[in-house]
């Protein structure tokens, strides 16, 4: 039996359905409220990638899985490594889409023994390195630059201090490093979209309004013209830590 080719379609009504789903404010609240009930048993904390603890929601590895192969980065610089779930996540996409010179950067502040053990000892630990310091600290910035080749296609994640002023002069220091084509992507962007009064349970855990990575991402969007959001990635984005958070490089600095 011969069938239809019908790939192209296939995308088109994707897309269709994911700028449309962007538009339903209702559906997003419903997320949001549901993602606040989950936090009752911090659901972010519940999932591991190749058996280390990912401190992300399955919308989000699996929109970055989708950002890495659409975009084909060289290096993914990660702020914020906690237990190294995520740089092992996307070390292993790269080794898995044949590039042997792709490396990811994991940057943190404390990057604890056992973690740095878990990490080391992986078998993906090849590809990931990693820089102890504070991300926005002189010394480090210089040691992610070095560890960049020239000409390199690069990604930037940003999931460490989700303070305003820290997200913001991490999207000044990285920002500055994402190359044409690749993402700026900001975690936990959702922490924007949440009222104080709903956010009344575990607020100073994980949610708070006006001092939080979606208005440092909207000020540095407001200051460049080298980015922008990617409508259709999120549009999809429920049950998402990083709504709006996903912006593409229109062209390198
Ligand atoms: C949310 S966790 C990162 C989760 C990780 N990306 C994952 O997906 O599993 C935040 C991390 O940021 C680190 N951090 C906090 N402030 C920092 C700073 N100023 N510079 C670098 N890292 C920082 C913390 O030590 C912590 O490990």
């Amino acid at each position: 039996m011969t069938h239809k080719d019908d790939r192209l379609e296939f995308e088109a009504h994707k897309k269709e359905m994911c700028l449309a789903m962007g538009k339903d404010a209702e559906a997003f609240e419903h997320s949001l409220d549901l993602l606040l009930e989950l936090n009752k048993y911090d659901y972010p904390y519940l999932w591991s990638w190749m058996g280390v603890p990912i401190i992300q929601l399955p919308a989000d590895v699996m929109a970055t899985q989708e950002v890495i192969w659409d975009t084909k980065p060289d290096i993914i610089i990660e702020t914020g490594v906690a237990r190294g779930g995520s740089v092992i996540f996307m070390a292993s996409l790269l080794a898995a889409m044949g590039n042997d010179q792709a490396r990811v950067i994991g940057v943190d502040l404390d990057i604890r023994a056992h973690n740095r053990d878990t990490i080391e000892n992986h078998p993906h630990a090849k590809r990931i390195t990693l820089i102890e310091g504070g991300s926005t600290d002189e010394s480090t910035l210089a040691a992610v630059k070095a560890a960049i080749p020239g000409g390199a296609r690069v990604m930037v994640i940003l999931d460490s201090d989700h303070s305003y002023a820290h997200v913001l002069a991490e999207c000044h220091a990285y920002g500055a490093l994402v190359t044409e084509g690749c993402y700026l992507v900001v975690a936990d962007t959702v922490m924007g979209y949440v009222t104080e009064e709903k956010a009344a349970q575990k607020r100073s855990k994980i949610w708070y309004t006006g001092n939080e990575p979606l208005r440092a991402i909207n000020q540095y969007l407001g200051e460049t013209d080298r980015f922008e959001i990617d409508t259709v990635l999120n549009g999809k984005l429920v049950l998402s830590s990083s709504p709006s958070g996903y912006c593409r490089c229109l062209k390198s600095a």
